[in-house]
């Protein structure tokens, strides 16, 4: 393929996001212009995101976020070879502005559209960054997500675990809030633990030893809520070791469910290309705990463990252009202009 340029949209969820990426003839990427608007203070008196005010707050930035990425990368339309804009899974107003911009754009520069699935977008990025050869897994871990795919080429994925509850990312959100913690919880229950005992609480590992490869994490937030109320007054000290044990059950957890997916991946395929991969991504992938339990999972099973930058694992908007890239390259056909947003996908 030759060389292509794409303006990349996001607003799927309380990020909105714009960028410029050029893939080259060799099938490397470069990150041209990268603009990322958090919309954090706006739901963080709320404790989570509020659909109407992440749909305004999209409206408002969105138009100079994109002029913005253009600048960076120091293009205009006319040199910019198609548009990528997020057209799902997501809330669904979000989703409706990104989308709507991303046709208005490509109508007006007479540029082809690209409507990209957002875990897609996820999946792919890994490729921007790492020479990572088909198929490989993925373990997305945010806050509206927690999936084990395998993805076997662009277009190609097999969803192999999904969460029965509550997103990973969730569980500490709900843990953190429950302990009177700040909001988002990711980030405050880390450093909690970081001061904890993880062996004063012995808190449930759901799913642990069965077949499938699903995810549950609302029984540990009860346990959570449980342990929390069998203390009166609750200390800091009693907080952080809540906090210590809360992450090694999920630490335990995710040995066991990962450990069955890298062990599934071996058993299917037994000739794969060099060293297989394990790529993380999602707001989670910035937990430190997490990241060393993945990595001497993939070291005991002789996978590579892949962790993009973090600004590549939370919500952006070159992930969506890379996606885009990608399908592009492979000579795929673009989206009509009346593609609709799907906020289930
Ligand atoms: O991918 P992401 O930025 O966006 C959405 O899912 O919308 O993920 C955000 C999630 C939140 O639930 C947040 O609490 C979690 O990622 N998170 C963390 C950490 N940093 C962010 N969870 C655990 N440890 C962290 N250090
Ligand atoms: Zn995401």
């Amino acid at each position: 393929a030759s060389r292509l340029r794409i303006l990349g949209i996001e607003t799927s969820c309380d990020e909105t996001a714009a960028a410029v990426v050029t893939r080259l003839e060799d099938g490397t990427g470069i990150i041209e212009g990268d603009v990322v608007l958090s919309q954090l203070d706006e739901h963080s008196a709320y404790g989570g995101v509020v659909p109407e005010i992440a749909a305004r707050a999209h409206v408002e930035a969105l138009d100079s976020l994109i002029e913005e990425a253009l600048q960076r990368a120091g293009v205009t339309l006319k040199e910019i070879d198609a548009v990528a804009a997020t057209s799902g899974p997501g809330l669904i107003g979000g989703l409706i502005v990104g989308l709507m911009t991303g046709k208005a754009i490509a109508r007006a520069a007479g540029k082809p559209l690209y409507a990209v699935n957002h875990l897609e977008g996820h999946a792919l990025t890994a490729r921007l960054t790492d020479s990572l050869t088909f198929p490989y897994l993925m373990l997305l871990v945010s806050g509206g997500h927690t999936q084990l795919v395998l993805i076997r080429g662009i277009g190609d994925y097999e969803r192999w675990g999904t969460t029965i509850d509550d997103a990973l990312g969730e569980a500490f959100d709900k843990t953190a809030k429950l302990l009177g913690l700040a909001y988002p919880g990711g980030p405050a229950v880390e450093r909690a633990a970081a001061t904890g005992n993880p062996k004063r609480f012995n808190f449930p590992r759901p799913l642990r030893g069965e077949e499938r490869l699903d995810f549950s994490f609302s029984g540990l937030k009860t346990a959570v809520r449980q342990a929390a109320e069998s203390i009166a007054p609750v200390s800091d000290q009693d907080i952080s070791d809540i906090c210590a044990s809360f992450q090694r059950a999920i630490s335990r957890t995710l040995e066991d469910r990962i450990g069955r997916g890298l062990k599934r991946f071996l058993a299917e395929f037994p000739d794969v290309e060099g060293v297989p991969a394990l790529v993380v991504a999602g707001g989670v992938a910035a937990n430190q705990e997490l990241r060393r339990t993945l990595q001497a999972l993939c070291d005991e099973n002789g996978f590579r463990f892949v962790a993009p930058p973090m600004q590549l694992c939370t919500d952006n908007a070159v992930m969506i252009a890379w996606a885009g890239l990608e399908r592009m390259a492979t000579g795929a056909a673009p989206d009509d202009l009346d593609v609709q947003p799907r906020s289930r996908w």
